[in-house]
């Protein structure tokens, strides 16, 4: 494994099993789950709509990289404060800002697959980020102060919530490309078993995944809250489990008193684009890696 930034893992970014364990945090009968926000304050905008919609005892969980592309003081600020009024845990992205580990970079841990001009604008983005951090009225010790990892219990039903994967806050275990490996199903499986939990609900690939185990378990990670997830499209997405169904699921399974979903963050995508490219214009670091995809969305379909 290369040593490069942007391409390790740092150790302060592992946890044990036993992470899951004891009290849950929680307890709700519909738990929200928004992961990869990306500082799009438009689809944080159309996520507490549909979360302030929802009926019944409910919960919101930000697990991870709600800072991205708010590289500007006032921009950082208003994410900052309006996540840090729900459930937080830091994804690599907040870890990086707050407490940055020496090499890290952005602390995405990218894999062989993602290439090396990625990894390179990324850790520029984070330096511009860190500034912006640095510059606004914010506490940056509430966000090094956030846990790793959550244990939530939704229908009596025990939730384990990361950022990554089972072990680590920038794992890749839980992406897609693992997870339709068979060794990689295998070890999913067995970390939900030794974690005690039901369901893990990750993030930080970037990509949505559904995938369920035997014993009424499932791994979902719900892409980007704040990016498009398939191509052509143009909503985020964020997890939705609850005891009930939700009325309009882009996809979900149930296991057994709960339902566990995706939806579909519907966000302004016209203010979301000229606000980008305020922040990031044309030849920045993050307009060449990531205005693509805002635009048109991954290489990648829903499947059936
Ligand atoms: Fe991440």
């Amino acid at each position: 494994m290369s040593e490069s930034p942007g391409r390790t893992c740092p150790l302060s970014y592992r946890y044990a099993p036993g992470a899951f364990a004891g009290p849950p945090a929680l307890r709700a009968e519909t738990l929200w789950i928004a992961g990869g926000l990306y500082g799009n304050r438009y689809a944080l905008q159309a996520l507490l709509e549909v979360f302030d919609a929802e009926p019944g005892d409910k919960a919101l969980v930000f697990n991870g990289d709600f800072h991205w592309f708010d590289a500007e003081p006032g921009e950082f600020e208003l994410i900052d404060e309006t996540v840090l009024g729900f459930y937080a845990l830091r994804g690599n992205v907040e870890t990086e800002i707050a407490a940055p580990a020496e090499g890290a970079g952005c602390g995405c841990a990218y894999p062989e697959w993602v290439g090396d001009a990625t990894v390179e604008h990324s850790n520029a983005i984070i330096e511009r980020l860190r500034a912006a951090a640095n510059a606004s009225g914010r506490n940056l010790q509430q966000l090094a102060a956030l846990p790793m990892t959550m244990a939530a219990e939704v229908g009596g039903e025990r939730i384990g919530i990361v950022h990554g994967d089972a072990e680590s806050l920038a794992g890749w275990n839980f992406s897609q490309e693992v997870l339709d490996t068979a060794p990689g199903s295998a070890a999913a499986e067995r970390a939900l078993v030794q974690s005690g939990v039901k369901v893990f609900a990750s993030s930080h690939t970037c990509l949505p995944v559904l995938r369920s185990f035997p014993g009424g378990r499932a791994v979902i990670n719900n892409g980007s809250a704040g990016m498009p997830n398939f191509r052509g499209e143009r909503y985020g997405i964020a997890t939705r489990i609850s005891t009930r169904p939700a009325r309009n699921p882009l996809y979900g399974t149930r296991l057994g008193a709960i339902h566990v979903e995706a939806m579909a963050l519907a966000y302004d995508f016209a203010a979301w684009e000229r606000r980008f490219v305020e922040l990031w214009p044309e030849g920045s670091d993050a307009h060449r890696s990531y205005f693509e995809r805002i635009r048109s969305g991954p290489d990648f379909e829903l499947a059936a």
